[in-house]
């Protein structure tokens, strides 16, 4: 099947299917006004704000901000991938799916795919006979007894042993029929010269099988048994293994994340399979420090990842990237300091599962982790030391959403520098204003400012929903909003990258509704867009309402335009510099079109 055949496949079973009763067969929902409602599937919740409108094909859960169309829903449930998803729904629909026929090159690529895996799968079986069947593993498995690992836990994570020789894996490998190319490009071995001889990548080595999901092994890390170096050699990237996606124990790890709604990452091998034996089996490995999107994306039915990384330095860096990058995935984030210096693995080896457990179950928020380690870095007993931690924490405490606990916050760090709590606050204030956060923090009396500006702030998001759900209504007020609008005015990134999108698809004389957005701009987009189909407007007065928009779009860009001149007219006025008037005839002249625009 061509790629066009495919997509008209593909918009064929989304024309047919009834969103709401392939949606019914994983939520129960009720009917109120034109849209159906359920507790979402994807985050906890007792009242229901999972909404699915049948004759638009979207769906959207207020409350956790997850939306799409069937195929996204059906990508999220299950997890899986969009081509799996179109065969489950096919399925569901009982329609046939069409022969798709393969290219030659992704025939190619398949059948080295399946060798992959297959030569994988036998070098961890020889390595596993290995460690458990021959006294050649004699040392190696002294040190895994000496290391605490029991016969269970070999059997789960099926450890295995790369004996000290140079080819006893390709002989047996060999004998198996897998060819030199293979061995080569799965990185099990080593290409010794052109003539085609090669030898074991792995000698002398525990042998830790990495798999993906579906339990297939593909890669190795390989530890040694005594102080030589690296400690660790792992498999080259392959077709099969992307360290980037990939989660050490992910796959028996999985069951337990889905049922407790946690994750605890650690760093190493060890660490994540003493866990496992110490009954904390919501735990992988991000395969030493750098955890990345993907591998937070792969955590998906997790709510809360529990970050336990080592106490080194190396440890602390790597908790405060994987943070940054948790966080844009909306989950909660909590880390585990553990006290003296020690990985999860010594750390349960010294003072057993109990000591550990209780330590995720105390695990610091990223704020209090911030904070901690501010304090701790820090000689808070002098005037600089408090300003500095505070300038620390004032980012992070601008990044939450929840008032309450920003107030909590502001207390706890007014009260362990014992400075004054309006402090804290009026330097949060600055930063919001500065850094243009659209976000109100009501802090007594002196709010009114922030209030104002969170108020047209709201009316600003609403103005630019409304904008695109118009043009996607009604392809005619594309080319008038394409002129009127600046699409520098345009606050929110995502909706701006969602009208260029809808311009560019206009210009190319495209259809709205054949445009990918979830392809060409990612999950966020997909939600924000399913979000706005699903708001609940007056589709009367367009034209008017169109124009309100495009003015209030314009609006708040020139009053915050002019609030930035007045406030930098107001600093170098009071450091005595004259070119405060530059500044002031700028902001006045603001002013003018402001008003001029009122009375339009
Ligand atoms: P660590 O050095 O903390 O090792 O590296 P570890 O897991 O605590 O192992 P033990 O307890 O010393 O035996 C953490 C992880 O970083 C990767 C491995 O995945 C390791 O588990 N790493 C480390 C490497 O890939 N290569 C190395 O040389 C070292
Ligand atoms: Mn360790």
């Amino acid at each position: 099947m061509k790629d066009r055949e495919y997509g008209e496949f593909v918009e064929r079973l989304r024309s047919e299917s009834d969103i709401v009763s392939i949606i019914s067969g994983y939520v129960s929902l009720h009917k109120k006004g034109k849209n159906f409602w359920g507790c979402c599937p994807f985050h906890n919740e007792k009242t229901p704000s999972f909404s699915v409108a049948p004759e638009k094909g979207f769906f959207y859960c207020f409350g956790c901000q997850t939306g799409g169309n069937i195929f996204s829903f059906l990508m999220k449930i299950e997890n899986i991938g969009f081509s799996d998803a179109v065969k489950l729904l096919a399925g569901k629909l009982n329609i046939p799916l069409p022969e798709r026929e393969k290219t030659e090159q992704e025939r190619y690529l398949e059948r080295e795919q399946d060798r992959l895996f297959h030569a994988h799968e036998l070098a961890s079986a020889f390595f596993y006979s290995c460690l458990t069947k021959t006294n050649l593993a004699h040392t190696a498995r002294e040190y895994l007894t000496r290391r605490g690992i029991s016969d269970e836990s070999i059997a789960l994570f099926k450890l295995g042993f790369a004996p000290p020789s140079w080819d006893r894996l390709v002989s047996a490998l060999t004998k198996r029929d897998i060819s030199a190319d293979i061995m080569i490009k799965s990185g099990l071995a080593v290409a010794k010269n052109a003539g085609g001889s090669m030898y074991d990548r792995f000698r002398n080595r525990i042998m830790f099988p990495i798999c993906d999901l579906r339990g297939r092994v593909v890669g190795f890390g390989g530890r040694v048994i005594d102080e030589s170096h690296p400690k660790y050699l792992n498999s080259p990237e392959t077709p099969i293994f992307n360290k980037r996606h990939i989660l050490f124990g992910l796959n028996i790890a999985e069951k337990y994340i889905k049922a407790t709604g946690q994750a605890v990452v650690v760093e190493g091998y060890l660490d994540a399979i003493t866990a496992h034996a110490a009954g904390i089996q919501n735990t992988v490995a991000s395969l030493g420090t750098a955890f990345t999107l993907e591998q937070a994306k792969a955590l998906r039915s997790a709510r809360e990842i529990v970050f336990a990384y080592d106490s080194d330095g190396a440890g602390q860096k790597a908790t405060a990237r994987a943070l940054e990058i948790a966080r844009r995935q909306g989950v909660t984030i909590k880390i585990v300091d553990i006290p003296d210096g020690k990985d999860p693995d010594e750390y349960i080896k010294k003072h057993g599962a109990d000591a550990f457990k209780l330590l995720i179950t105390n695990s610091l928020s990223v704020v209090d982790y911030h904070l901690q380690t501010a304090l701790r870095a820090t000689d808070f007993s002098t005037l600089e030391g408090k300003v500095a931690v505070v300038n620390k924490m004032i980012p992070i405490l601008a990044a939450l959403d929840n008032e309450v606990e920003i107030n909590g916050y502001i207390t706890q760090i007014a009260d362990s520098l014992s400075i004054d709590e309006a402090s804290v606050r009026s330097e949060l204030r600055k930063f919001l204003i500065f850094n243009k956060k659209d976000k109100i923090v009501k802090m007594g009396k002196d709010i009114t400012a922030i209030h104002l500006r969170d108020n047209h702030i709201t009316a600003l998001a609403q103005a630019e929903k409304n904008l695109i759900r118009f043009m996607c209504e009604d392809r005619s007020i594309i080319p008038y909003v394409q002129v009127q609008l600046r699409l520098e005015d345009v606050r929110d990134e995502l909706r701006k990258k969602i009208m260029k999108l809808i311009f560019n698809a206009y210009n190319m004389e495209k259809n709205i509704a054949d445009v990918n957005f979830l392809e060409a701009l990612g999950a966020e987009a997909d939600n924000e867009l399913s979000h706005i189909m699903l708001m609940d407007i007056d589709l009367n007065n367009v034209a008017q309402m169109v124009d309100d928009c495009l003015k209030t779009i314009r609006l708040t860009s020139l009053k915050d335009l002019y609030e930035q001149h007045r406030l930098r007219a107001d600093e170098l006025q009071r450091m005595g510099d004259s070119s405060f008037l530059q500044e002031l005839a700028e902001s006045q002249r603001i002013n003018d079109e402001i008003s001029k625009l009122h009375q339009s």
